[in-house]
């Protein structure tokens, strides 16, 4: 089996190396899956090659509980959004609020393994460098931690992501203990968990009352005495966010929780101002559509004038 994790030099797939390495009869079972085929994709140039960083890197980025540079990490659906993102992050998360983002869903109770899948995948190939996460959708591993191993050994087999991200806290425990200890490095997530949106009755932040606060750093200790190499620490009041990471050993990446946390990640769409309405904890760097509506505003008005295409995009018969 050719596992290649280092990138191959541009043009070089890695199905033409392990055809090299297995022979043609092997070659049918190793596509390209997890490489992009830079000869025939539009994704051109290729990404700067990079050695992948590695879950134990993560991990070991917190020292004796303290991180020194924050960890970077932010959503990726797609292989030419991960090649945008890949050089400036640690970590890419397929989130499932691909439901929301990709799909126009209104939560991301619907989103499947195989939306997942096929997202991870494109991330996995339009990446070098980061860390890829891929979310654990909702229903497909909470009913017990042999259906969680099912679901999360298929997303890693079919993606080649380096880990898998579940929500929940104690309830989780036992679950992310049997998947880490079988050769799936798990992220948690928890506070503000969207999955469980219709227990919480709706995306508010969370930690305000003394109970939801106990119940906030018992869910991220369990997770860390499970196995998680870090967790996702979502909506919840600022407090609550630098005491979970000054009590945990692994990184702590927030999202609406504090710049103390161990790392930030953010909806790149959210963050770029792809959508009028975002959650107040997201700042926006960007309008991309502003960007956009001008831009095809511009196309649509030269269609209609017949001034697109010009001649400089249109071929002539050679004289
Ligand atoms: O699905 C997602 O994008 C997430 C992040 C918001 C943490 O879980």
């Amino acid at each position: 089996m050719c596992n290649e994790s280092a990138p191959t030099p541009r043009g070089i797939t890695l199905s033409f190396l392990c055809l090299l390495i297995n022979g043609p009869l092997n070659a049918p079972l190793m596509s390209t899956t997890f490489q992009l085929d830079t000869s025939t994709s539009r994704a051109n140039p290729t990404p700067r090659p990079r050695k992948r960083l590695t879950v134990p890197r993560i991990r070991d980025h917190k020292k004796d509980g303290q991180t020194k540079d924050p960890l970077v990490m932010l959503t990726a659906y797609t292989a030419r959004q991960a090649q945008l993102l890949d050089t400036h992050c640690d970590m890419l998360l397929v989130g499932d609020s691909l439901g929301q983002v990709i799909y126009g869903l209104d939560s991301t109770l619907p989103v499947t393994p195989e939306m997942m899948i096929a997202h991870g995948a494109a991330v996995v190939r339009g990446s070098y460098h980061s860390v890829v996460v891929v979310d654990m959708p909702f229903g497909s591993y909470e009913g017990s931690k042999e259906l969680a191993f099912e679901t999360a050994s298929q997303i890693m087999a079919k993606t080649g992501c380096a880990a898998v991200k579940l929500e929940g806290g104690q309830a989780m425990a036992e679950t992310v203990a049997f998947l880490s200890q079988r050769g799936i490095p798990v992220m948690g997530h928890v506070g503000l968990t969207p999955q469980a949106v219709n227990v919480l009755g709706g995306y508010a932040a969370r930690g305000r009352s003394q109970h939801e606060h106990d119940k906030i750093i018992a869910d991220g200790q369990a997770l860390e005495q499970a196995g998680a190499f870090s967790i996702v620490v979502e909506g919840v009041i600022e407090p609550i966010a630098i005491a979970l990471t000054k009590s945990l050993e692994i990184p702590v990446i927030g999202i609406g929780a504090s710049a103390q946390c161990d790392g930030q990640v953010l909806v790149t769409e959210d963050m770029l101002g792809m959508f009028e309405r975002v959650p107040r904890f997201v700042k926006r760097y960007e309008n991309i559509a502003e960007v956009i509506d001008k831009t095809v505003a511009t196309y649509a008005e030269e269609v209609r004038a017949r001034s697109f295409p010009s001649e400089e995009q249109t071929y002539q018969p050679k004289s």
